[in-house]
């Protein structure tokens, strides 16, 4: 991310009072650290006159530690300062972001103990930030945690969007229901389906969002996430008071830190307007500058692929249903029977390259390209992939010369088996082998069980791993699309090549079951606040039988809703998901798909609310064109938005794909309309969304050659 347009750092004032108030640089939040009785450091967080957390306690259990670093605290220094700057992102929402706070820095020392932490806080214009810092010191080197015990107690029985607390994965469907319903729900209906029980009935993750009722937006995350286990966040469902609740390694301890090192940021983001909480970058603006200095390689890409049909089990990522009997590389293919469904094969690339150069696509994504998907499926072994060999019909050199002919790129896919060690031993020979042939993006993934065994997904050793392969890459000047790693916390400002992360439930649902229709409008208001999902959309074949008479599955959403995804579902990297034979079924509305954008000048959010609806307006990277995205939720509804933000005295063509009059994302879900109207900044639209439904708007300027005809909206 570029230079730094703007800075100013001004330390205040330094005191040493065990009671200390800041304010956000536009006064509406308020920020109060005291010591509680017993030298207990406490926070409280109130926006506008209202209650967003109620006096919590901070601190830590350390493991073997008969006091922790939970009280007995003075405080013997604070520091206030003010921060202001803009800096330009390498992709984004933006072209620009204003990084503007005050901070709070309270030095802690601990009586009896010798030893000192300081609690530092950040208070922007949307909300709060602060981390655990532990200086070098003599008492306090090396350390490990037993627990965080960070509090947020909530102002009362908040409406929740929650997914259960699991150290494996995100990829559930959102709940929403009181804090007080928690509990019993995640009793009767979850538990069950965790991917380990030793969670708590009342542990939820992050990012979570919350609603008042009296309309206050409040979402509880993290930033910076690195060398440090993953939050999740108990409840306790008397008080409303969540507690850091740490990701376990396979001792079942929650970070080995030395001094001096930080925590992550604690992030609280609030407001009474839901779009300021989508709109905020404050996650982002926690995380530190971008560290890779040569940035010209990084570019947004959009991409197909074949692996719709792998997911919806039309084809195959193995070459082969038989068990080889000697290990990878040695195995002679020729004397396995091929299964006849491979999807990786020459010819079905060959399509797929030309397809994405007909309709100008960047990249065309090939899973299944590489021995050891016959050797995976039904075992956890440590050494299953090399991710340098592929099968006999897939010629890696040909292939890629073929795309480069045709001006695409092959993406590149490592399915790591979630066999971490193996992935890391063989990491520089992959991406060399990547730079090699003409790759600059892979998509990782990380199914299964975590290989050390024992180890979750969240846990600060793997979370290590995931930073170690973005880094790593960086030095091969390769861009990653991480699946099934930890969930963003902002690290692409400072790592961009990290273009997407999947870490929530994603388009792949839809053939395993399907997702419920609102999925899509609470995406931006959680995970998507920590940077990038590749989440896939763009599906519009809906019946799946059409595709294998096996998968019953239903995709739970309309044509134009899936067309809205590529505006609302803000990412760098987008793909278009479903087969070539589906979109020349439909092609003036993928038309909308060729069309977008996927970098951004500036990017208004029209309508918004979590659970409900979500509408977007993008202007396209050094361009006049806008680009408008509306998903609904599970109910039909009439979404109104004005067109304000177009320049003054302009006129623009606006081509608006909508959802047929009769659409509805289970009965029919095919039924879409396509009108061109003349707009400006005066005009105001009233358009109906199906359930499940959506439309998007392509806005370009008008000229007197594509205005002929077309009436003002
Ligand atoms: C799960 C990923 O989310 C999916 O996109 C991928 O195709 C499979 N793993 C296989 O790696
Ligand atoms: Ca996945």
């Amino acid at each position: 991310m570029k230079k730094t347009i703007l800075a100013f750092l001004m330390a205040l004032t330094i005191c040493s009072v065990s009671a200390q108030q800041l304010k956000s640089p536009d006064g509406n939040f308020v920020m109060n650290f005291a010591l509680a009785s017993g030298g207990v450091p406490t926070y409280k967080l109130d926006y506008k006159g209202k209650a967003i957390v109620k006096t919590s306690k901070l601190g830590l259990e350390l493991k073997k530690d008969d006091k922790s670093l939970l009280n007995d605290f003075a405080v013997s220094d604070s520091k206030t300062a003010t921060f202001d700057e803009t800096w330009k992102p390498v992709w984004g929402e933006v072209k620009a972001i204003r990084n503007h706070y005050n901070e709070l820095a309270v030095t802690l020392k601990q009586n009896g103990k010798d030893r000192s932490m300081i609690v530092r806080f950040r208070l922007f214009n949307d909300g709060l930030g602060f981390r655990y810092e532990f200086p070098t010191q003599k008492n306090l080197t090396y350390f490990v945690i037993k627990e965080e015990k960070t509090e947020f107690a909530m102002a009362g029985d908040h409406t929740a969007f929650w997914i259960p607390g699991d150290y494996d994965t995100q990829e559930y469907d959102f709940t929403t229901s009181k804090l007080s319903e928690i509990e019993s729900l995640m009793k009767k209906s979850v538990t069950a389906n965790l991917s380990q029980t030793s969670f708590s009935n009342t542990g939820v993750q992050t990012s979570l969002m919350m609603k008042s009722s009296d309309g206050l937006y409040i979402n509880l995350h993290e930033a910076a996430l690195i060398n440090y286990s993953t939050m999740h966040l108990n409840l306790d469902p008397k008080t409303f008071t969540f507690t850091s609740w740490l990701t376990p390694d396979a001792k079942g301890d929650k970070g080995y830190l030395q001094a001096p090192c930080v925590s992550p940021w604690r992030t609280i983001i609030a407001s009474d307007d839901a779009r300021d909480i989508v709109a905020s970058k404050m996650t982002y603006n926690l995380n530190e500058p971008c560290k890779i200095e040569d940035t010209s390689w990084i570019h947004p890409v959009k991409y197909v692929g074949v692996w719709w049909e792998m997911i919806t089990n039309k084809s195959s990522w193995a070459y082969t249903d038989e068990i080889p009997t000697v290990e990878l590389g040695k195995t002679d293919f020729t004397k396995l029977k091929p299964n006849g469904r491979h999807g990786a094969n020459n010819a079905n690339v060959r399509k797929h390259i030309d397809f994405a150069a007909q309709h100008g696509f960047d990249g065309v994504l090939v899973e299944g390209w590489n021995q050891g998907w016959e050797d995976w499926f039904g075992h956890s072994k440590d050494y299953v992939f090399d991710f340098v060999t592929p099968y006999p019909d897939f010629d890696v050199k040909a292939l890629n010369a073929y795309a480069k002919s045709k001006g695409v790129k092959l993406i590149m896919h490592h399915e790591t088996s979630s066999s971490v060690r193996n992935y890391e031993r063989h990491m520089d020979k992959a991406y060399k082998f990547m730079n090699d042939n003409g790759y600059d993006a892979v998509k990782s993934g990380y199914v299964g069980d975590i290989l050390p065994r024992g180890e979750n997904h969240y846990s600060q050793w793997i979370v290590n791993h995931y930073q170690y392969a973005i880094e790593k890459a960086a030095d091969y000047k390769i861009m990653v699309n991480a699946h099934e790693a930890v969930r963003p916390t902002g690290i692409a400002r400072t790592y961009p090549n990290l273009i997407g992360n999947e870490s929530a439930r994603g388009t792949e649902y839809q053939s395993f079951g399907g997702s419920k229709p609102n999925h899509v409008t609470l995406l931006p208001f959680t995970r998507l606040l920590g940077g990038p999902m590749d989440y896939t959309p763009g599906i519009f074949e809906m019946d799946l039988t059409k595709l294998n008479p096996d998968n019953n599955s239903h995709v739970n959403a309309t044509i134009a809703n899936q067309l809205a995804l590529y505006v609302t579902m803000y990412s760098p990297l987008q793909m278009a998901a479903d087969l070539p034979e589906n979109y020349n079924r439909f092609l003036d509305a993928f038309q909308f798909i060729k069309d977008v954008a996927i970098d951004w000048d500036d990017s208004k959010y029209l309508e918004a609310e979590p659970g409900q609806y979500l509408t977007a307006a993008r202007k396209a990277k050094g361009k006049q064109d806008w680009f408008v995205g509306s998903v609904g939720g599970n109910e039909a509804r009439t979404s109104k938005i004005n067109f304000d933000f177009l320049d003054k005295g302009k006129s623009y063509v606006a081509t608006i794909y909508s959802d047929g009059k009769d659409a509805h994302f289970k009965t029919n879900p095919q039924s879409y309309a396509i009108r061109k109207v003349l707009v400006n900044s005066k005009s105001k639209l009233s358009q109906w969304v199906a359930a499940g439904g959506g439309y998007a708007i392509s806005i370009v300027p008008a000229t007197s050659e594509n205005s002929k005809g077309i009436k003002k909206l």
